[in-house]
């Protein structure tokens, strides 16, 4: 099968960001509800170019080491058609407990020059009882690993944003696999102090305690929860990072979202646009934390290596690092499907 990503990359560039990004779920959702999504990606049943490469992590058993990164599917609405690009696990998100529009448009840039992407979206999404409706719908026919990726409203005070995390927890958690506390979007004002060391400890032994409730209430399910970090902690903050996480007992992290920084891209036109960068400018800080943070745990503890995965190599050099999976985001923008593939085939 060729690969046509390079021709549709070309129409899609030629849109607003935002535009072909809309545009993409569209076709997608379309192509997979008639069943074909499958077919022309060749990961039908039957066709299945990748044998089985499934891995244990946290108590999960993933199909593969490779995962579509939270803010791609904000809605929870194109699950099984992600599973059909070849993701073995999809995190959707990040939701917040009520609907919110997100920050004004242009909210989202293309650096095309230097594989990179900058977005202020802001949390948009429908809030969590609309997005249990979409993932009831759209996760029919998905095989694969479910994450849900949880926030706070921007409207609820810092003070009270443990309330907001704990009502995602319990409204999603009949859904997930596994739920992911995003600590780490630089486009919510103040999400990123909740990365100190008290405030994180905190807010992990409250979703812990709230997970035993929700566990008698369901039977015993039992969803592992993971904490999102920034790229833009000093390696201090890191270590103090990894001793919460330890002393708590986390099942994982994700590192890192999306940087402040753009020493790498600058001269670029939209160089100083607010908000996070991510792509290839993230690839080496974001793997040089995670290593960081890897040297500072025992292996109990996953950690998933997000941040300019644009090629096999990079997913390699985070497995290297100490990553059990990896996620894509700017990746799929730029080199399409087969990436996900490619690094699906990995072991
Ligand atoms: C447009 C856009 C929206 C994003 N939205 C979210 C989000 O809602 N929650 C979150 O945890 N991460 C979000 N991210 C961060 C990605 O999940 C990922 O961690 C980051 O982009 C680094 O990976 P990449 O270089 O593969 O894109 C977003 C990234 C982009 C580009």
């Amino acid at each position: 099968m060729p690969d046509l990503y390079p021709l549709a990359r070309k129409i899609l560039f030629s849109l607003d960001a935002e535009a072909a990004h809309h545009a993409t779920l569209a076709m997608m959702k379309t192509a997979d509800a008639f069943g074909v999504l499958g077919q022309i990606t060749g990961l039908d049943a039957g066709s299945d170019p990748v044998e089985s490469r499934e891995i244990e992590v946290m108590g999960l058993t993933f199909p593969n080491r490779v995962g579509l990164a939270a803010g791609m599917d904000k809605k929870g609405e194109a699950i099984s058609a992600f599973g059909h690009l070849g993701f073995g696990h999809v995190e959707v998100g990040t939701v917040t407990p009520l609907w919110q529009a997100g920050n004004e448009k242009p909210r989202l840039f293309r650096l095309k020059e230097h594989e990179a992407i900058i977005n202020r979206m802001g949390f948009n999404n429908p809030g969590v009882p609309a997005m249990m409706q979409n993932i009831a719908q759209s996760k029919k026919g998905f095989s694969g690993v479910l994450g849900i990726n949880i926030g706070k409203n921007k409207d609820t005070p810092n003070e009270d944003f443990i309330d907001d995390y704990l009502k995602c927890l319990e409204g999603v958690y009949e859904a997930a696999d596994y739920v992911t506390a995003n600590l780490s979007s630089p486009n919510t004002k103040g999400l990123r102090d909740l990365q100190s060391e008290s405030t994180c400890r905190e807010l992990i032994l409250r979703l812990q305690e709230k997970r035993e409730e929700l566990k008698s209430a369901l039977d015993g399910k039992h969803v592992p929860l993971v904490i999102k970090i920034a790229p833009d902690l000093a390696d201090d903050a890191v270590k103090s990072l990894a001793a919460v996480f330890s002393e708590t007992g986390i099942d994982g992290v994700i590192t890192t979202n999306t940087t402040i920084e753009r020493g790498a891209v600058q001269g670029h036109e939209h160089a100083e646009e607010a908000g996070g960068l991510s792509g290839a400018p993230l690839t080496e800080k974001a793997t040089g934390i995670l290593a960081l943070l890897r040297s500072e745990m025992d292996d109990t503890i996953a950690i998933i290596g997000s941040g300019g995965v644009m090629t096999a190599a990079d997913a390699r050099a985070k497995f290297d690092a100490g990553a059990s999976l990896v996620q894509v985001y700017t990746g799929l923008v730029y080199h399409g499907a087969a990436l996900v593939r490619e690094i699906a085939a990995m072991k």
